[in-house]
């Protein structure tokens, strides 16, 4: 099946492996977003007109959506955010803080994207607190087994992505949880690579918060979500307070919140996004996320196939499930590798990718990496692949 002619931004000549940086968006969600502005354009749970409550009511319809499409208990349990990096920053500065003690210890790996990394770093120098790595395995992996290793009785906390943005490796969450739950950790979950490529089951996976992006996921930016289970979600403090979260303040001593989800989204939100969000939502359930994870999954595997036969490239990633494929071109610096690409409008990603601790483990710092998302084909595919069968590549991308 060919999705590209649902895209706008594939009716242009380009090739988009970029996917894990941002996904492209489909006609229905940029529609959506038009219709709202065009339309029905007013603040949400502010307004006693009809254009205002048609608001209210897409709004909330979405909330509904994303409760559904993670099977979360309720829809108190959904609070819209600008994104995962908000959702993480509010897990960590308005729950763990008020949590965790002197020599407490977090777990993280060295795979982490800096989101899920440098709030804990922050909160580690506040409350000197202990910021542990999970060791990988040979393949930067996350096993149960190396999990229980790190554990000790000062651990509170397990922080760690289900799908890391450059190695793509999916992590044993539902193992991870039930061996954590049973030691009275918590688990936190960075979304933002899984959300939208594989199925997420908060109930099933037991996951106590979770982070995602709406833009990773055919969504607009600057919308996201931060599930977190009912009761854990109801003890975190608001890091920013405002209008619409609030029942009334006389006095700076006499101020009464909102419940939840209210209460966490102080401020106008970003109603064009949420709206653009639940269509993105409505296009995925069509497709279908086990025929999103398979089509991505067989043209990963024919990629790494493929470059694996190029004498001159080096995948760092073989082994792993996810849709990502991060290689280098011998002697060619990864960003220029990309350049290199773009000569042929394919766009990849270059460099660290957020992922500044993951040298330690790959002996590198910069990576190319090819992102997959199902409107990806085999043409697509064998573009990339041509153009990486040049030994020139260092010569031709620097125009000498
Ligand atoms: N987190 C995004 C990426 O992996 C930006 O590229």
């Amino acid at each position: 099946m060919n999705y590209k002619n649902d895209f706008p931004m594939l009716n242009k000549d380009i090739v988009y492996f970029d996917n894990g940086a941002t996904t492209l968006k489909p006609k229905c969600v940029i529609d959506s977003i038009c219709d709202y502005y065009s339309n029905y354009s007013s603040n949400a749970h502010r307004g006693d007109y009809k254009i205002s409550l048609k608001v209210n009511e897409a709004y909330e319809g979405v909330r509904n959506k994303i409760k559904e499409f993670i099977n979360a208990r309720r829809n108190d349990e959904i609070v819209f955010t600008s994104g995962s990096t908000d959702s993480l920053n509010m897990i960590v500065y308005g729950y763990f803080k008020y949590k965790l003690k002197e020599n407490d210890e977090v777990l993280v790996t060295k795979s982490e994207h800096a989101s899920n990394i440098l709030p804990w770093y922050e909160l580690s120098n506040e409350k000197k607190i202990k910021v542990n790595y999970i060791p990988l395995t040979e393949n930067h992996t996350v096993t149960l087994d190396n999990v229980i290793k790190s554990i000790t009785d000062k651990t509170k906390v397990i922080s760690i992505a289900h799908i890391t943005n450059v190695i793509g490796d999916i992590r044993p969450i539902k193992e991870i949880v039930e061996y954590a739950h049973n030691k009275g950790i918590l688990v936190v979950v960075d979304g933002a690579q899984s959300v939208g490529h594989t199925k997420v089951d908060v109930q099933d996976l037991d996951i106590d918060f979770l982070a995602f992006s709406a833009h990773k996921m055919l969504g607009p930016t600057g919308v996201g979500v931060l599930y977190g289970k009912y009761n854990l979600l109801n003890e975190v403090i608001p890091t920013k307070f405002g209008g619409g979260m609030n029942i009334s303040f006389t006095s700076k001593d006499m101020i009464e919140y909102k419940e939840l989800p209210y209460r966490l989204e102080a401020g106008t939100q970003n109603i064009a996004g949420v709206i653009g969000f639940g269509s993105a939502i409505d296009y995925i359930n069509k497709i279908g996320i086990d025929n999103i994870e398979e089509t991505c999954d067989t043209l990963k595997e024919y990629i790494i196939k493929e470059l694996k036969k190029i004498p001159h490239i080096k995948v760092y990633n073989e082994n792993v499930e996810g849709s990502i494929v991060t290689f280098n071109v011998k002697d060619v610096f990864a960003q220029d590798t990309a350049i290199y690409l773009d000569k042929y409008n394919i766009c990849v990603r270059s460099g660290s990718h957020c992922a500044k601790k993951l040298e330690d483990e790959l002996g590198i710092k910069n990576t190319c990496r090819v992102s997959i998302y199902f409107y990806n084909t085999k043409e697509d595919a064998d573009k990339l692949i041509n153009a990486l069968k040049n030994e020139n590549i260092l010569v031709e991308s620097l125009g000498v």
